[in-house]
C-alpha cells in the first residue's frame, strides 16, 4: 500500500467519530511494541492521537520506528473506560489500524524528539544541528505558529490601516546602524563590495522621499555582532515609516498595534499572560534616575533613591570621599534582606563588583525588638537600624534616608557609591537580581513603557567623538538646536525606545528631512563632508526634493515572540538560529568556496 491523502488531522479525532474509517498522515511520534500489539502515537501538527496494530494482521513492523513518517487507514474506536487518556485531547478514542505504509523510515535518532524532558539536557548545537527534527516538537511547533501569527495580524493591522508592504534591497551600501557590516563582494568589479542592510533604515525614509506615506516591512536585518541571549546576526524587524506625522501619532499608532497584536494572541494561543494595558511612559533622565537604565522592568516598582543630599556631611569617609569626587550615593530596597547573613550580604557585594561597583554598604532595617538598647535610634514611623556604618549618621540623616527609600520592616538598604553612570549600572543590575529572588517579575504580567527625549548623541570616549544614542537621521528637538554647537551633549532627540519587561522591542524617531540639518549632524558626528558625499550623497540630495517630515520605528520580532513564549534565549524563536559567534551547524555554514569563486571575484588570502 502507498501514500493515502489524509481524510482528517490526528488532533481532531474524538468520540463522534466512532466508527468511521480515517487516513492520516504522520510522524510515529512515540512507537510502543509490547511485543504483541504495537502502539504509535501518531504526530501531524495538528496533534496527536493513539494508533494499535495488531501483530496477526501486521506480523512485520520493523520500519515504523520513533519518527518514522507514515501513512494509515484504520476504524476509530472508543477506548475502554479504565484506558482512556485525559491528558491527550484524543485519549478518549484510538485508530484500530487496518493499513498501512511507511512513506519514510527514520534512522536512530540524534536526540529523543518526543521526550520533552530529555530533550532540555539535549546540546543545543546538536538539536540545531538537526533543527528539521528539534523543530518537529509540539513546542517547537507551537513557537513557530505563535511568531507566524504575529505575523499575519501585524499584517492584517497595517493593511487596515492604509500601509503599503514594500520590500528593499538586501544587497546594497553600509547603513550605520552601529554594528559591522556583512559585505558580499561584487564580481564585476573586484573591491567594490555589497553590504548586507543593518536595518533597511535609509530606504525607507527614500521612500518617504518617493510619496509612499505609510510603509512597513518584514525585514530582515544583518548584524556582524556578537551573539547574545537576545541577539542575532540575522533577525527580524516589522519596519514602519510615516510622513506627516508627529511623535505622538507613531506612539499611538505602535501602542493600538501592540495592543491588538498582542492581546490577540494571548486569546487565539491561550496564553498565559495578562492583557496589556496602555504603555506607561516616562523620559530617559527618569528611566535612568529611577531605574538606572533606559529599559525598566516595570513589573515591579523598586525604584532605586537617591541619597547624596541627605549624607552630604556625614562623617563615613567613602561617601564622603565620593561625594567630594562628584560621585553619587544611590540604593535600592531589598524587601526581606534583613534577614540576609553576613555572607550572604557578601556574595551581593561581589555582585556588585563584577558589574564595574566599587563594592555595597547595607542598613538592614527592623523594629527595634524587647532588649533594643534605651535611647538607640528608633525612626518617626517606629523602625530602627541595623548596620556597620550607621554609627557614621546623625539620627536625622539616617530619618532621610529611610525615608528616601521608602523603608519598611525587613528591608536591606542597598547602598553604591560611585559616579551617577556607574552607580546606576550596578543598581540596575542589582534591582533585577532582587526582582528575581522575590519573585517579583511575574510571568503573567507584560508591563510596556515608552521611553522618550533620548539624547541626541553620547560621547564616546575611545574614539574621542560624539556618536548618536540612535542612529545619525534621527531629529533634534526643535528647541535643543542652540545647543548644536556648544554642547551637543544637552540635546534631546525626538526619540523613543519601546521596552517589554525589561527588555528593548523596538526603536524609533523622527528624523531629519533637511539637508542643512543633516549635514550639520553629521558633522557634528566627525564626518567630513567627502566622507558625507561618498556615504550619504544619495539622502542629502534626496532631502533636497521635497521631503516630507516623516518619523517610524522598528520593532523587533523575535523579542516580541521571545517575551510571549517566556524564551530566555533568542535561538529558541528563530526556525534556523545562528549559534556562538555566527555559525548554522545545519548548513555548516559560513563554509569555504571553491578556487573558482575566489578567483572570479579576484580575491586571494593575504596569508
Ligand atoms: P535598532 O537598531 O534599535 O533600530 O533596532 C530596532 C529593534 O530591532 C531589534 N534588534 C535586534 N533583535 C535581535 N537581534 C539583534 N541583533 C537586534 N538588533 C536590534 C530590537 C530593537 O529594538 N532603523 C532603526 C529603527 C528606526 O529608527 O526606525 C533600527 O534598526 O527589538
Amino acid at each position: 500500500m502507498g501514500f493515502v491523502q489524509r481524510t482528517k488531522s490526528c488532533g481532531e479525532l474524538r468520540a463522534e467519530h466512532e466508527s468511521q474509517q480515517v487516513s492520516l498522515n504522520g510522524w510515529a511520534h512515540k512507537v510502543r511494541d509490547l511485543g504483541g500489539v504495537m502502539f504509535i502515537d501518531l504526530r501531524d501538527r495538528t496533534g496527536l492521537v493513539q494508533l494499535t496494530l495488531d501483530p496477526v494482521s501486521f506480523p512485520n513492523r520493523a520500519e515504523i520506528r520513533n519518527e518514522s513518517c507514515l501513512s494509515v487507514t484504520g476504524i476509530v474506536k472508543v477506548r475502554a473506560e479504565e484506558t482512556k487518556n485525559p491528558k491527550m485531547a484524543t485519549g478518549d478514542i484510538e485508530i484500530v489500524v487496518t493499513s498501512y505504509s511507511v512513506l519514510g523510515a527514520a534512522k536512530p535518532l540524534p536526540f529523543p524528539v518526543s521526550d520533552e524532558e530529555q530533550m532540555e539536557s539535549v546540546n543545543e548545537e546538536l538539536r540545531i544541528r538537526h533543527r528539521y527534527l528539534d523543530l518537529r516538537r509540539p513546542s517547537m511547533y507551537r513557537r513557530m505558529a505563535i511568531r507566524g501569527a504575529a505575523l499575519r495580524r501585524i499584517r492584517a493591522f497595517l493593511d487596515e490601516q492604509q500601509f503599503l508592504e514594500v520590500e528593499t534591497p538586501i544587497i546594497t551600501k553600509s547603513t550605520p546602524e552601529g554594528a559591522r557590516d556583512y559585505l558580499v563582494a561584487y564580481r564585476l568589479n573586484p573591491g567594490f563590495w555589497y553590504a548586507l542592510p543593518q536595518s533597511p533604515q535609509q530606504y525607507k525614509q527614500l521612500l518617504m522621499v518617493a510619496g509612499i506615506e505609510r510603509y512597513y516591512q518584514i525585514a530582515r536585518c544583518f548584524r556582524d555582532e556578537s551573539s547574545r541571549a537576545d541577539r542575532q546576526p540575522e533577525f527580524t524587524q516589522l519596519d514602519m515609516e510615516m510622513s506627516f506625522v508627529t511623535q505622538e501619532d507613531i506612539l499611538q499608532l505602535t501602542e493600538g498595534l501592540m495592543i491588538d497584536v498582542v492581546n490577540g494572541l494571548i486569546e487565539e494561543f491561550g496564553l498565559e499572560k495578562d492583557p496589556v494595558e496602555p504603555f506607561e511612559r516616562m523620559t530617559y533622565d527618569e528611566a535612568m534616575y529611577f531605574y538606572g537604565c533606559d529599559k525598566p522592568d516595570l513589573r515591579f516598582g523598586l525604584r532605586l533613591f537617591d541619597v547624596t543630599e541627605a549624607v552630604n556631611t556625614c562623617e563615613f569617609g567613602v561617601f564622603k570621599n565620593t561625594i567630594e569626587a562628584g560621585g553619587m550615593i544611590r540604593g535600592v530596597r531589598y524587601p526581606g534582606g534583613s534577614k540576609l547573613s553576613r555572607k550572604e550580604i557578601g556574595q551581593l557585594e561581589e555582585f556588585c563588583r563584577e558589574f564595574g561597583g566599587k563594592g555595597m554598604a547595607s542598613i538592614a532595617v527592623e523594629t527595634p525588638g524587647p532588649d533594643a538598647p534605651a535611647g538607640g535610634y528608633v525612626s518617626p514611623k517606629g523602625l530602627t537600624v541595623r548596620s556597620s556604618i550607621a554609627k557614621f549618621f546623625t539620627e536625622a540623616e539616617l530619618d532621610t534616608i529611610l525615608d528616601a527609600a521608602s523603608a519598611e520592616e525587613g528591608d536591606l538598604l542597598c547602598l553604591v557609591a560611585d559616579s551617577y553612570t556607574t552607580a546606576n549600572n550596578v543598581l540596575y543590575r542589582l534591582r533585577l537580581e532582587i526582582g528575581n529572588r522575590c519573585g517579583l517579575r511575574d510571568p503573567r504580567k507584560l508591563k510596556y513603557c515608552w521611553i522618550l527625549d533620548f539624547p541626541l548623541v553620547e560621547w564616546d570616549a575611545e574614539s574621542g567623538r560624539w556618536s548618536p544614542s540612535h542612529h545619525p537621521f534621527t531629529m533634534p528637538k526643535e528647541e535643543d538646536l542652540i545647543y548644536l554647537d556648544t554642547d551637543p551633549g544637552r540635546i534631546r532627540a525626538d526619540c523613543y525606545d519601546m521596552v517589554v519587561n525589561g527588555m528593548e522591542c523596538a526603536s524609533g524617531s523622527i528624523r531629519i528631512h533637511r539637508s542643512e540639518i543633516q549635514a550639520r549632524i553629521f558633522t557634528l558626528l566627525g564626518i567630513d563632508e567627502k566622507t558625507q558625499q561618498e556615504r550619504f550623497g544619495h539622502m542629502l540630495e534626496a532631502f533636497a526634493y521635497g521631503a516630507p517630515p516623516h518619523g517610524g520605528i522598528a520593532p523587533g520580532i523575535d523579542r516580541l515572540v521571545m517575551i510571549l513564549t517566556d524564551t530566555e534565549n533568542i535561538r529558541e524563536v528563530i526556525a534556523f538560529p545562528k549559534i556562538g559567534s555566527g555559525y548554522d551547524p545545519m548548513m555548516d555554514a559560513p563554509s569555504t568556496v571553491d578556487a573558482q569563486q575566489w578567483a572570479e571575484l579576484g580575491l586571494r588570502l593575504s596569508n
